[in-house]
């Protein structure tokens, strides 16, 4: 990361590669006191926290945590990340959605291959992008992400059962022989990708447990679709409404 005269955080050779790669590994975005401080939050969400999905063999997801809670909200809203969100989308965003993703010790169940934008509610999206932060240093036994290069500009592909392993490579089979990247985190690292790149996560096979955090940013001027939705079905939208920005606020 740099910082030059036109305050960019990015340099251009890594907004190219995640343009071109549809994903990139951004080393060392938060500190140890930082990391200390949200991890030990994210265990808080983890004993206590309401799970989307309950604790499964998979993980616990605890989505929209910055809404109620203080010091996970300082992550999400991280005006750092914000940044370096916009700068690899190249247009201002705004929070999708958090949610915490939180692998037990020897869980025994990857994240299987998916894209992850087809199950949201979105139109007119011109990019979206998750920042998967490590909370806790992930190496490939703990349950890191790949992903597949190169694949980010594909709409062809459906919404994909996270459960199971050979769903993604029945609806695209082109891609069970594509070469496939992997990205070991240290506690504070980031991956950036975006919403079509096509990914994994393993199990955690270590008798600690995998934190990640994810915030989901997305074009502001995207418009609802009426898809249905865990974060936008008790909001009452009307079709072709731009989000609203106290429930998805404007980052960046
Ligand atoms: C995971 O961390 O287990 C999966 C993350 C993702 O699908 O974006
Ligand atoms: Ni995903």
């Amino acid at each position: 990361m740099t910082t030059t005269a036109t305050e960019t955080l990015l340099d251009p050779e890594t907004v190219a590669s995640y343009r071109r790669d549809g994903f990139v590994h951004i080393p060392g975005v938060l500190d140890a006191a930082e990391v200390e401080r949200f991890r030990a939050a994210a265990q808080h969400e983890y004993d206590t926290g309401t799970a989307l999905n309950r604790d499964d063999q998979i993980f616990k997801q605890v989505v929209n945590v910055w809404t109620y809670n203080e010091t996970l909200r300082d992550l999400t809203l991280h005006p750092k990340l914000a940044r370096l969100a916009t700068e690899l989308a190249g247009i201002p965003v705004r929070i999708w959605h958090d949610h915490l993703l939180i692998k037990k010790p020897h869980n025994q169940a990857p994240t299987e291959y998916h894209q992850d934008a087809p199950y949201w509610p979105h139109a007119n999206c011109r990019h979206s992008l998750s920042a998967w932060i490590a909370l806790i240093d992930v190496p490939v036994e703990r349950g890191c992400m790949t992903f597949i290069p190169e694949q980010h500009e594909r709409r062809d592909i459906r919404p994909i059962d996270l459960t199971d392993a050979h769903d993604l490579f029945e609806a695209a089979p082109d891609l069970v022989f594509h070469r496939r990247v992997t990205h070991p985190l240290r506690a504070g690292d980031i991956t950036f990708h975006s919403g079509y790149t096509p990914h994994t996560a393993n199990s955690n096979n270590t008798d600690e447990f995998r934190y990640a955090h994810v915030n989901i940013y997305a074009d502001r001027e995207l418009t609802y679709d009426g898809k249905p939705h865990v974060c936008t079905d008790p909001l009452n939208l009307t079709v072709g409404q731009t989000l609203p920005d106290d429930h998805f606020p404007p980052v960046g």
